[in-house]
């Protein structure tokens, strides 16, 4: 079956969605060090966008149809996720592009992950705004948060460091994924 590629809509969300999660997670590394704290009011305000900017993303992605191929919730689209899977065992990489199969499934799943941190950031969010002096009016809340944060944060490294090594082997082996996502020509529908 041959996959369709990604349309110019969707390419532009996916610059964005990977430009604002990567900088949320890599200055998460460094925002709670004494010498660059200054990073954390950024990691508010670009959180704030990376959270409208998945919003879009969801909404486009049910409109377009692809909720299917990012949860194949069918029988047959179960059972062509489980042969990606083995055969991935025995060394054979899954298929590319927009259709159904594993490596939509585990774009899906770090679309939740994604989702769960612009979630509970969000929360945080509003529980000190920008301006806002001082301890949060509920600490012990405030930390419940930052845990249930932190543990879609992990699932996001995770998602991150498969789906960026996938993408390169993709690559290397002649796949070229990198420019039907990221290429912003026209014609790629
Ligand atoms: C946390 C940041 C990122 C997120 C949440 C993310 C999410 C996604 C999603 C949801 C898709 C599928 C789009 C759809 O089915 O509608 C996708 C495709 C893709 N992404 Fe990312 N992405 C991220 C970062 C990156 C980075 C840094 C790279 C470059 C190495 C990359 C390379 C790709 C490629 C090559 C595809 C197409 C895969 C295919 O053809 O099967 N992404 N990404
Ligand atoms: C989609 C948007 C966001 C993403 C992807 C994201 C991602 C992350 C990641 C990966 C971490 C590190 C977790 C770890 O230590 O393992 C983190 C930490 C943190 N983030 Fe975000 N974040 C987002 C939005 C926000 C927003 C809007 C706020 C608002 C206050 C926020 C507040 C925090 C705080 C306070 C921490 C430190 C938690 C701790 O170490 O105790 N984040 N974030």
């Amino acid at each position: 079956m041959i996959r369709k590629g990604w349309d110019i809509k969707l390419r532009l969300l996916h610059w964005a969605i990977a430009l604002t999660a990567t900088f949320q997670q890599l200055s998460s590394m460094y925002m709670s060090n004494p010498g660059t704290q200054f990073l954390f009011p950024y990691h508010r305000i670009v959180g704030a966008v990376a959270a409208i900017v998945l919003l879009l993303f969801w909404l486009y992605s049910y409109a377009i149809y692809d909720l299917k191929m990012l949860f194949p919730w069918g029988r047959d689209a179960r059972r062509e996720v489980l042969r990606e899977s083995f055969a991935l065992f025995r060394g054979r990489l899954p298929r590319t592009g927009r259709g159904i199969g594993l490596s939509g499934f585990v774009h899906g799943l770090g679309l939740l992950a994604l989702s769960g941190c612009a979630c509970t950031g969000m929360i945080m969010f509003a529980m000190i705004p920008p301006g806002h002096v001082g301890p949060p009016s509920d600490p012990m809340a405030f930390t419940r948060y930052t845990l249930q944060h932190k543990f879609f944060g992990e699932m996001l490294w995770i998602y991150w460091c498969g789906h960026t090594v996938f993408a390169l082997v993709h690559q290397l082996t002649g796949g070229h994924v990198l420019g039907s996502i990221f290429g912003l020509g026209r014609k790629r529908n």
